[in-house]
C-alpha cells in the first residue's frame, strides 16, 4: 500500500498555492502522461506520477511592470531547485516515504536542463519519464502555463489517476515493496 496518494499530495495547500501559478491543467496532463510513460520505461507509477504533479511547483512569478517577463525568467529561474526542494519537503510533511521523496525530488530538479551542461547528463529511467511528460504538453511561449481547468475536472482525473496507480502497483509486486 502507498503512503501517500496523488489525491492527497494534489489537494495539500503548499501544492494548491505553487500549481495555481504555474498550471493546474499543465500539471495534470503531464502526470498522466507521465503515468503512460511509467508503463514504457517500467518505473514506478507512483513516483513517476508525483513528481510530474510536483514538477512546476518551483516557479516563481516573473513580473515585470504587471506582466510576466519571459527574458527575465529566462536569466534568472531555477525553479527546478526550489520546486525540489518544496517537494521534497512537502512530501516527507505528508508522510511518504524518504527514498521515495528523494527519488521524487530529483527527478523535479532534472526534469529541465536549461541550465545544466547540455549533454553531459545521464538521465535514469524515472527522471526520462518527467522530462519526456513536460515535453509532452508544452506549447509555444509558455502558454500550456495558462491552461485553465474546472476545479472538479481536475480533481476527477486525479482520482482516476490514483486508481489507476492502484491497480499498476498491485499487478507488479516490484513496486510495492517502495522505491
Ligand atoms: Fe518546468
Ligand atoms: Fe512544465
Amino acid at each position: 500500500m502507498r503512503k501517500v496518494t496523488l489525491e492527497q499530495v494534489f489537494t495539500h495547500p503548499v501544492t494548491q498555492k505553487y500549481l495555481k501559478r504555474s498550471g493546474i491543467a499543465h500539471a495534470i496532463a503531464v502526470a498522466e502522461y507521465a503515468y503512460l510513460f511509467s508503463e514504457r520505461f517500467d518505473v514506478n507509477p507512483d513516483h513517476a506520477t508525483k513528481a510530474a504533479l510536483l514538477h512546476d511547483i518551483g516557479h516563481y512569478t516573473w513580473y515585470r511592470d504587471g506582466e510576466w517577463d519571459y527574458e527575465l525568467y529566462k536569466e534568472n529561474d531555477i525553479h527546478a531547485i526550489k520546486g525540489a526542494s518544496r517537494a521534497h519537503k512537502l512530501l516527507i510533511r505528508i508522510g511518504e516515504e524518504r527514498q521515495a521523496a528523494k527519488e521524487i525530488a530529483v527527478a523535479i530538479l532534472l526534469h529541465t536542463d536549461s541550465y545544466l551542461p547540455k549533454g553531459e547528463l545521464k538521465l535514469k529511467p524515472l527522471q526520462q519519464v518527467v522530462s519526456l511528460a513536460d515535453e509532452a504538453d508544452e506549447e509555444n511561449g509558455g502558454n500550456h502555463h495558462y491552461k485553465q481547468i474546472e476545479e472538479y475536472v481536475a480533481l476527477e482525473r486525479i482520482k482516476a489517476l490514483d486508481k489507476q496507480i492502484d491497480s499498476a502497483l498491485t499487478k507488479n509486486a516490484r513496486f510495492s515493496e517502495n522505491v
